[in-house]
């Protein structure tokens, strides 16, 4: 009898071990990560006058509610198979939440260091609620990935920044999911670019598959935020500055693989305003899926391309990466709406609102 049971999903590592260059030693450390949905999103699609079909890669549906914890499965897991006792990491604020609560899986002691006042609230409460060490600097994202680069090399705990080659392993498993749903790769692929880790992995999982099975190649268009846009400048921003705090990153540690996927992509980098990307924001929350600013980016560049009719997609597939849940950073919304209107508790007062108002 056919249930309809599907196979349960244990995890990226045990979905993808045979693709993954994960050493030997690697004890799998899980929260279920990845298998994320794939959303069609036609209504948007018209709305940006996009004529293709238009898909999310919801990221944000990841247990810590961005994508990190698919690289963090596969940096923590071969930590703790090599003996490591604690992980640190640099963060915009994803990076630490995902690594405080892998290492807590794993039993290991986890350091973050953050650029002061510039993390999201629901972010830092994630690395503190797993009981992480939280050292927030005054400096920026860039400093703070100096010092824990710095900090592995002269003591004993594990870098589980996107410099370690193993986060790519565990993030170009999107990449793999995408062709599997999809039956082949798309034709552009749309995401934010911070530190320039997710770019890299998606550009590694594609080729990778395509070199195994011919499943193709999408173009890449990697958007940074305009005031953080070091790689469409094509030099490092001393001071960068966007509402996208996720990627308000001027110095992109993966800032070479970055430009060579774009290139070999026959895509490109680009920027867009915090305007465009608080306006994606809210096209992508009236269609059903809150996301915080930086993972609006990618769609908010394929607008802007669309609207400067710089890429003709019309009948071809479009997978728009969106990194990130917007209940991690709710305060960009809540500061800027007004405050709900306080009524009695009756029947009347309620008509009588729904008279006056048009709801
Ligand atoms: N979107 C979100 C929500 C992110 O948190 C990040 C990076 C990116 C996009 C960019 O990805 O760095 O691989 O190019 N966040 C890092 C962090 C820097 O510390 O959480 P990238």
């Amino acid at each position: 009898m056919n249930t309809g049971q599907a196979q349960p999903h244990q995890g990226v590592i045990a979905r993808y071990r045979a693709v993954m260059d994960l050493p030997q030693h690697a004890i799998p450390v899980t929260l279920l990560e990845g298998n994320t949905p794939l959303i069609p999103v036609p209504q948007l699609a018209q709305a940006i006058g996009a004529q293709c079909d238009l898909f999310v890669k919801f990221e944000g549906m990841n247990p810590t509610g961005s994508f990190k914890d698919r690289g963090m499965t596969a940096a923590i897991s071969e930590a703790l198979g090599r003996g490591a006792g604690a992980v640190v990491c640099a963060s915009t604020g994803n990076t630490a939440a995902s690594a405080a609560a892998y290492a807590a899986r794993a039993g290991m002691r986890c350091l973050v260091i953050i650029p002061s006042g510039k993390v999201a609230a629901g972010k830092l409460a994630g690395a503190v609620a797993h009981g992480a060490q939280v050292i927030q600097i005054d400096g920026s994202f860039d400093d703070a990935l100096d010092l824990v680069v710095r900090i592995s090399q002269r003591h004993p705990i594990a870098l589980v920044n996107s410099l370690n080659p193993y986060r790519l392993e565990g993030q170009k498993t999107a990449a793999f999911e995408i062709i599997d749903e999809l039956g082949s790769a798309p034709d552009w692929l749309c995401l934010p670019v911070g530190n320039a880790g997710n770019i890299t992995s998606y550009w590694l999982g594609f080729t990778q598959a395509n070199a195994r099975d011919g499943s193709g190649l999408p173009r890449i268009l990697g958007v940074q935020a305009s005031g953080s846009a070091p790689l469409v400048l094509g030099h490092p921003v001393e001071n960068p500055e966007t509402v996208a705090t996720a990627i308000r990153i001027g110095k992109p540690a993966r800032a070479e693989e970055a430009l060579q996927a774009a290139e070999q992509s026959q895509g490109r980098i680009i920027a867009v305003s915090d305007d465009d990307i608080l306006a994606m924001q809210k096209l992508l929350a009236r269609s059903g899926i809150w996301v915080e600013p930086a993972s609006a980016t990618g769609l908010a560049g394929l607008a802007h391309e669309l609207k400067h009719r710089r890429v003709d997609i019309r009948g071809q597939r479009v997978v728009a990466v969106c990194t990130g849940h917007g209940l991690k950073d709710p305060d960009i919304i809540t500061r800027s709406f007004p405050t709900p209107t306080s009524i009695p508790a009756s029947m009347d007062a309620i008509e009588a609102l729904l008279r006056a108002d048009s709801f």
